[in-house]
């Protein structure tokens, strides 16, 4: 019996020794396995005498309870101690500050676009738009352009490559004419887009720029609904205080024309006027070509630079900077 008592007093030993669940599964295989004590000791049982090997199936039993019980106690305790390290490992911090991840936000030309939009659907515009790739039709024909008219050469066209009569739009005009064709009056509708002339890059050109379009068509327009129109709108974008000047001028589409300009008061009592819109009545050949009967309906247009508008409003000295997306300069906004 001795050698049952000193392999039990061994296991247990080697159970309390166990400081992993790993190690204590080795102990289980080392006293209990196929290649075990244990298992010699089971095997030799079939040649004792009966008397004897009842005796050693006793403390066999005795030795695989005792086995069994520390065995469990001890698996429940590195179990509890495994859970407690892996809970502690994964702890998350939750007092930590976060990481601040800057928000991005709209360039300065979608947010002016966006404020411009504001104005004009608050006097009751809707916004239309077309496509920049447009047939010369709308972008010249219906607006009274004549195929050798020069303000097909003025405007530097960029023709595209492959197509009859396609261009990249020299002005957001060509949506009015769409807009016109398919809607019958009364029409009010901005027109905000990118537009192309083949200009040479310099501080103030661009060969892509922007423009918002406007049109006004109903009965009994005449320039002072263009007149309060615009006013209106450059005291929202500019200030209050602002005065809008009309100076004659020409453009095929309106008859008669102007160049619009905004009041300003420079440092050291600098005042004066800047350029900032082409607009006029639009000319009774377009309403015809358009569909639409000029001795019932009359109607304003305009065209405003969203980029002349930006570089007013924040002082933008070259507008390469609105394109070329220095991560310091679009900060500023
Ligand atoms: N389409 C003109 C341009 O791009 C601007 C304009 C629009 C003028 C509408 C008058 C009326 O220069």
């Amino acid at each position: 019996m001795n050698d049952l008592d000193a392999l039990q007093r061994d296991a247990l030993a080697a159970i309390e020794a166990a400081e992993h669940l790993d190690d204590l599964d080795e102990v289980r295989v080392r006293f209990t396995g196929k290649r075990s004590d244990l298992t010699a000791i089971q095997k030799g049982m079939r040649d004792l005498e009966p008397e004897e090997r009842k005796a050693r199936g006793q403390a066999l039993n005795a030795f695989r309870e005792a086995f069994q019980a520390a065995f469990d106690a001890r698996y429940e305790q590195l179990q509890g101690a495994a859970l407690r390290e892996r809970l502690e490992a994964e702890r998350l911090d939750l007092t930590l500050p976060p990481r601040r991840v800057p928000p991005g936000r709209p360039h300065l030309l979608t947010q002016v676009e966006q404020e411009m939009l504001d104005v004009f659907i608050g006097m009751g515009f809707r916004v239309a738009e077309g496509p920049e790739a447009e047939s010369g039709s709308y972008n010249f024909d219906l607006l009274n352009i004549e195929p050798d008219h020069p303000a097909r050469q003025e405007m530097d066209t960029i023709y595209v490559d492959g197509f009859d009569d396609v261009v990249l739009r020299t002005h957001t005009s060509p949506v009015q004419s769409r807009v016109m064709t398919t809607s019958e009056p009364p029409i009010a509708v901005v027109c905000p887009g990118r537009t192309y002339r083949a200009d040479a890059v310099d501080a103030t050109h661009s060969p892509v720029f922007s423009q918002i379009e406007g049109l006004y068509v109903a009965e009994d327009v005449h320039m002072a609904h263009l007149r309060g129109t615009l006013l209106a709108f450059a005291r929202a974008m500019f200030g209050a205080d602002r005065e809008i000047r009309l100076r004659p001028s020409f453009f095929p589409f309106t008859e008669p024309s102007a160049e619009v300009d905004v009041s300003f008061d420079g440092p050291g009592g600098n005042h004066g006027w800047l350029e900032i819109l082409g607009a006029g009545m639009v000319d009774p050949n377009v309403l015809t070509f358009c569909g639409i009967d000029p001795d019932r309906y009359s109607g304003f247009a305009f065209g405003i630079g969203i980029e002349r508008v930006a570089m007013l409003r924040h002082q933008v000295r070259d507008i390469r900077e609105l394109f070329e997306a220095d991560a310091r300069f679009l900060a500023r906004f």
